[in-house]
């Protein structure tokens, strides 16, 4: 037995978690020792996250995009690269639209708030691509709920050049079927022009059946 510990704040993403074991004394040993193996150390980081924060695995669904597999599930600390990639290939009126400004690039900060999210208040899924010229993330849709969880405020993005082709659609109805299982009965978007927000609620309402309406210029979506 080895008297050893290093502490961190949760949420734990896989550096995060490296960066913790390489701290213990134990981390030598794991690396093998007296003709010993090294241990799997990417299997104990990932005990070590889902210990921390599961991820809700059971929310994973698979889905068809102009004949495509298409793969809506929860977003994971993990997505942090991909997120920024995908940030990258929005165009700046889309960004302006879901971000209520001019942003040019993600920082790490801003990153890891969109991807290590607190399942307890929030949750957010992403469309992933499973073509092997396409993968990579496709969209993203996000709900922040209120302290008393009776409303959230959702926002959404499809990469720009996917647009108009059902996915936004797709990851709105995904995020309306977990919030409602979770008993929450509003749900409210946020768009950048307001006067495009009744038609856009139109259409939201015809093609996914939901009631709609849209929140007053005042109260913001989730901002991040
Ligand atoms: C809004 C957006 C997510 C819609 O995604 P999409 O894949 O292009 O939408 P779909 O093909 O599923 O079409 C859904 C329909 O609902 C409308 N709609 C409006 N707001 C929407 C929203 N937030 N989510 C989904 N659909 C929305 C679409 O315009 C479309 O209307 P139509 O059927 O009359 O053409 C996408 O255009 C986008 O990323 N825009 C830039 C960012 C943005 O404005 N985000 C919303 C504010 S947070």
């Amino acid at each position: 037995m080895i008297a050893d510990r290093a502490l961190a704040l949760p949420p734990l993403n896989a550096p995060l978690a490296r960066e913790l074991v390489a701290r213990t004394r134990v981390a030598k040993l794991l690396a093998g020792y007296r003709g010993r193996p090294a241990a799997d150390r990417e299997a104990i980081f990932r005990v070590l996250i889902e210990v921390i924060r599961p991820y809700p695995r059971d929310l994973e669904e698979e889905t068809e995009l102009d004949g495509h597999k298409v793969l809506l599930r929860p977003i994971r600390p993990e997505d942090e690269l991909a997120h920024r990639e995908f940030f990258t290939r929005l165009k700046p009126q889309d960004v302006r639209f879901r971000l209520f400004g001019v942003v040019k690039a993600l920082d790490h900060s801003q990153l890891a708030c969109y991807t290590q999210i607190d399942y307890a208040r929030e949750v957010a899924f992403i469309a992933v691509s499973s073509s092997a010229d396409d993968g990579g993330k496709l969209g993203v849709v996000r709900a922040v709920c209120d302290p008393d969880k009776e409303r959230a405020g959702f926002a959404n993005a499809v990469r720009s050049d996917m647009k108009g082709r059902g996915l936004g659609a797709k990851l709105l109805d995904k995020l309306i079927r977990n919030l409602r299982s979770h008993g929450l009965g509003h749900v409210v978007g946020e768009g950048f022009a307001c006067h495009f927000q009744k038609a856009a609620a139109r259409s939201v309402r015809s093609r996914l059946g939901h009631r709609t309406g849209w929140p007053s210029r005042r109260r913001r979506g989730p901002s991040c």
